[in-house]
């Protein structure tokens, strides 16, 4: 089966990058990263790229709505003729015409389980200081193809955290990257065999 073209977007320390990129060197994944995107120059996950000799670039948002800053990650993307966009810890929102040009071919890797902490407000350590806060007795890690609502899409694989009563936002996200750094790879490895199938809002593992 042909190699699925691979595209990942990123903004901070990339360690969703590296766990894909560690599970493509096992070849346990039938995919290769073609292309690394950032909206922040100084993204530490534009050095993990380069330390794999994987093409990476920084597409400035200064100066660039929305629209015409996805017009230019598109530009990007057709190059390569990417595949499969991975968002791992990608910061910015993506708007509906590079969403309907990849449907279900944008996936995503949040730290909890949506619906729960999800949506446009909760990324990074607030989704964490918003669980401890609440008191939740469990949480976890989602991935999910990417639509128009943020953190809305069909749901792909979720694994569950439990959460100690001396749980730290710092102590819970750490617990809960280790789970991402497990399910971000499962999703894309499936994806790559062909194996996911979006009927409606939900996702069948073939
Ligand atoms: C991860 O917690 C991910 O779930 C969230 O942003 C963080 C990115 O971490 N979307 P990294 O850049 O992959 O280390």
């Amino acid at each position: 089966m042909e190699k699925v073209k691979i595209a990942v977007l990123i903004s901070g320390s990339g360690t969703n990058l590296q766990a894909v990129i560690d599970s493509i060197n096992k070849k346990e994944i039938n995919g290769e990263i073609k292309l690394v995107i950032s909206n922040r120059q100084n993204a530490f996950g534009l050095k993990r790229a380069e330390e794999e000799n994987i093409k990476n670039i920084f597409v400035d948002p200064r100066n660039l709505n929305d629209e015409n800053y996805d017009k230019k990650l598109i530009f990007e993307l057709e190059k390569e003729s990417i595949d499969l966009i991975i968002l791992a810890g990608y910061l910015k929102i993506l708007t509906k015409n590079i969403i309907k040009e990849y449907k279900n071919k944008i996936m995503n890797i949040h730290p909890s389980l949506i619906p729960c902490f999800s949506g446009k407000k909760y990324y990074g350590i607030k989704v964490h200081e918003e669980a401890i806060k609440y008191g939740v007795k469990i949480s976890g890690a989602t991935t999910h193809f990417v639509d128009e609502e943020p953190d809305g899409g069909p749901i792909i694989i979720q694994e569950m955290v439990k959460v100690d009563y001396d749980d730290t936002a710092e102590s819970l996200q750490k617990k809960v990257l280790k789970i991402e750094h497990k399910i971000l790879p499962e999703s894309i490895k499936l994806f790559c065999e062909g194996k996911l199938e979006v009927i409606g809002r939900k996702v069948k593992i073939k």
